[in-house]
């Protein structure tokens, strides 16, 4: 069976972007790959972050994964600094990666963009920290939102490196990322990322928003002038939005979800959208609510940090050996 592993940066509450774009897919590949889900907090503080509330979404993340559907009976789920190897390797990786490749990250050129100070180097060599994450499993795929693909690209780059100079020691990784849904845009500006750090809030679904308030955002979210709904990115990119959140969720295709809105307005096709927005969360709240309550978070960690150690420690030993830092 083939390796898969993918993690959630819970910097903020999980939104609906990291819904459809990757968890959403975790739970359907939990029976068809070997599975590892990671909570990645150590990639949480290369942002100051505050211990009460970092605490608070580290948990709920937890919790939604559960709630989403991951099962640690069919995958492993664990908190990434509970496994150990994670920083060690992720060390050794920034010690393979060049200065120029994590200056060409779009990711920290966006973030950083603007800002001269505060700035943390953990923010920048976090792209190495990420490849670690996913050699240190031997993952054949990371399903990931377009966002991250740069990121997996690079990790495969360094896999490729390190084995050139050391011999074969890591599996060259593939990002898996979906046609519909790998970027969800802000419902208030949809030229931007639906984003967990959204200032207005307006523009971001969270998972564990009030149904209500979920239902306003869809409807009060920017469109355009054209009045017929259409998939066109370019000229149309509210409604396309609307469309790929639409289809990922009910699994309808977008073409015929068009099809059915000929000569009808946006004002009903935000209705149905929000409609189905609302009936997710609302399943997705009432098992996390379960879930908050019963000690499985806390079982869940414990047997997830084991079973990942036992391959990590293994892995982290035989990078060693190869650059001679292991003297026995
Ligand atoms: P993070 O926490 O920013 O996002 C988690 C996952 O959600 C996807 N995503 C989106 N997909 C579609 N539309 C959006 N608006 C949207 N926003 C987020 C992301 O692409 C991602 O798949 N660096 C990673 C976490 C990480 C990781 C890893 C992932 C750390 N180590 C190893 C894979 C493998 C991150 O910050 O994701």
């Amino acid at each position: 069976m083939k390796r898969m592993l993918s993690g959630i940066k819970p910097t903020g509450q999980l939104t609906l972007g990291n819904y459809i774009g990757a968890l959403r897919n975790f739970v359907r590949y939990q029976d068809d790959y070997e599975l590892y889900v990671f909570i990645a907090n150590l990639h949480c503080v290369t942002v100051y972050q505050d211990p009460k509330d970092l605490r608070k979404n580290l948990k709920d993340a937890i919790a939604l994964y559960l709630a989403c559907g991951l099962d640690p009976e069919r995958c492993t789920i664990f908190l990434q600094s509970d496994v150990l190897p994670h920083a060690q390797l992720g060390f050794l990786m920034t010690c393979q990666s060049y200065m120029g490749e994590l200056n060409r990250m779009t990711q920290f050129k966006e973030k950083t963009a603007n800002k001269e100070e505060s700035i943390t180097a953990g923010l920048y060599v976090y792209p190495s920290l990420m490849a670690a994450d996913i050699l240190l499993y031997d993952a054949d795929y990371v399903p990931v939102g377009d966002d991250q693909k740069q990121h997996v690209e690079l990790a495969r780059d360094l896999a490729q490196r390190f084995n050139n100079r050391y011999g074969e020691t890591f599996v060259l990784p593939e990002p898996v990322i979906q046609k519909v849904g790998a970027r969800i845009m802000s419902l208030s500006d949809p030229s931007k990322k639906m984003s967990k750090s959204d200032e207005t809030n307006k523009g971001c679904i969270y998972l564990l928003d009030d149904i209500n308030l979920a239902k306003k955002k869809i409807m009060s979210a920017v469109t355009d002038m054209v009045g017929c709904v259409n998939y066109n990115k370019e000229l149309q990119p509210g409604i396309s939005n609307l469309l790929e959140i639409m289809s990922s969720l009910s699994g309808e295709p977008i073409e015929h979800i068009v099809e059915r809105y000929q000569g009808k307005g946006y004002g009903e096709f935000k209705k149905e959208v929000a409609e189905v927005v609302g009936a997710e969360l609302q399943k997705i709240q009432d098992r996390y609510n379960e879930i908050v309550r019963s000690d499985l978070l806390e079982r869940t960690l414990r047997e997830g940090a084991e079973k990942a150690g036992r391959i990590a420690y293994k892995k982290l030993k035989k990078v060693q050996k190869r650059m001679g830092i292991d003297i026995f």
